[in-house]
């Protein structure tokens, strides 16, 4: 078992390491029944906020609670692993074949440039977990890892994932707060009321009225699959993306103007503790969008009982700053020279055959890593893709 440990932050703190801005080479689509479409932006949507922050001019309250009734809510509970990103890649990859047998004919020896080489292939929100875990004590996880063709493939590990939400779902609300399907339902809500299937300049009045009584359903999602670097670690990264601004630029080097949509109750009293909270919400807006290289983040501000009353657009890049001359909770240089260390002892303990697995327990300032089965890939890494791989 190796172990890393995080009692001292100390090692990962100064300048950080080098990262590579992140790139999508490749994307797919959720439908509204979420049947997943390989290379398809048919779910990508388009912000556009319910109203706009006019000084001096006060608009009435979005609710939120509208139409929970009617929420056609998706289950969590399947275990998709990481099938819908591998199923992509095949696609890619398949597509990059193509274009370079019309090119240069079979049997050409770039057949091997065709083949994703990265270090790690992973789900956005298992390396929000470890650039998150220096300074969120809250945070545990289970993750399965395995190595295939020289990439180590990370999953979460659904059945300790299934144990969380449980317990997570008998806590009872506080006085005041409401239930947690009612909060949940809230961060949909606004982002229903806060993109457009197409460009704004391709829809009409009424259709940006009639989202407001539009059916809330989560079943649909455009996903971006980026490759970036972070230390001397490779990856390959898959994450939802709530809209994008505008619009995708033409070229596929220009950086992509992202939007990602958060519902957060608003501040009452900027207590020291109000503050705190909210810093600690910072990390995983932050973390979450660095990682997919998501540059804006759109917050809905709502009152304890769901209401948005403003709406803030924060920069990505410049909340670790804003946290630094704040309260100073967390220290984004620290989060990513942790996670660059983290990923070193995984290159060096995930090697050959067999399946491991990656846990840290809450309040414990430890990740484990062990050995969990001596052969094979688990179920991380499907057969559909292995074959696809041995075709290559
Ligand atoms: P909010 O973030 O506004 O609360 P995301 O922000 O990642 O795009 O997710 C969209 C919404 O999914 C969230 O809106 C929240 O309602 C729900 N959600 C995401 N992660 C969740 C989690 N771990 N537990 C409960 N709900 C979650
Ligand atoms: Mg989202
Ligand atoms: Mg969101």
């Amino acid at each position: 078992m190796a172990v890393f440990a995080f009692h001292q932050l100390e090692p990962f703190a100064g300048k950080s390491t080098t990262i590579r801005r992140p790139r999508e080479f490749a994307y797919f689509s959720y439908d509204d029944e979420h049947v997943l479409h390989p290379l398809s932006d048919e779910s990508l949507s388009y912000y556009y906020p319910p109203f706009f922050n006019t000084p001096g001019v006060r608009h009435p309250p979005v609710d939120l609670s509208a139409g929970f009734q009617t929420f056609k809510q998706r289950d969590d509970n399947v275990d998709e692993h990481l099938d819908a990103l591998l199923d992509t890649l095949q696609a890619h990859e398949e597509r990059e074949l193509e274009r370079l047998q019309c090119e240069h004919g079979e049997g050409d020896g770039r057949l091997e440039h065709v083949r994703v080489k990265t270090d790690v292939v992973t789900w956005r929100g298992m390396v929000t977990k470890i650039l998150t875990a220096a300074f969120d004590d809250f945070n545990e996880f289970e993750m399965n890892a395995t190595c295939f063709q020289g990439t180590i493939f990370i999953e979460e590990n659904h059945s300790n994932k299934t144990a969380q939400k449980n317990s997570q779902n008998n806590q009872r609300p506080r006085p005041g707060q409401a239930p947690q399907e009612m909060m949940q339902y809230w961060g949909y809500k606004f982002e229903t009321l806060s993109v457009l299937p197409r460009p704004w300049a391709e829809v009409s009045r009424d259709a940006i009225e009639s989202r407001e009584h539009a059916i809330v359903n989560n079943h649909a999602q455009y996903c971006s699959v980026v490759r970036t670097n972070i230390g001397t670690t490779s990856l390959v990264i898959a994450g939802e993306v709530d809209c994008v601004l505008g619009s995708k630029p033409r070229s596929p080097e220009d950086p992509i103007p992202w939007l990602e949509l958060k519902t957060s109750a608003d501040l009452q009293d900027n207590s020291p503790r109000e503050l705190v909270k909210f810093e600690r919400k910072l990390l995983r807006y932050w973390a979450q969008s660095f990682l997919l290289g998501v540059p804006s983040i759109a917050v809905g501000f709502r009152t304890p009982d769901g209401f948005v009353t403003r709406i803030l657009e924060l920069s990505t890049q410049k909340i670790p700053t804003q946290v630094k001359q704040g309260r100073w909770t967390w220290d984004g240089n620290v989060s990513i020279n942790f996670t660059a260390a983290f990923l070193d002892l995984l290159k060096r303990t995930v090697t050959g055959d067999g399946v491991w697995r990656i846990r840290r327990v809450k309040g414990q300032k430890v990740i484990e890593i062990l050995k969990v089965e001596e052969s094979g890939t688990g179920n991380i890494v499907k057969d559909s893709f292995k074959k696809h791989r041995e075709r290559l």
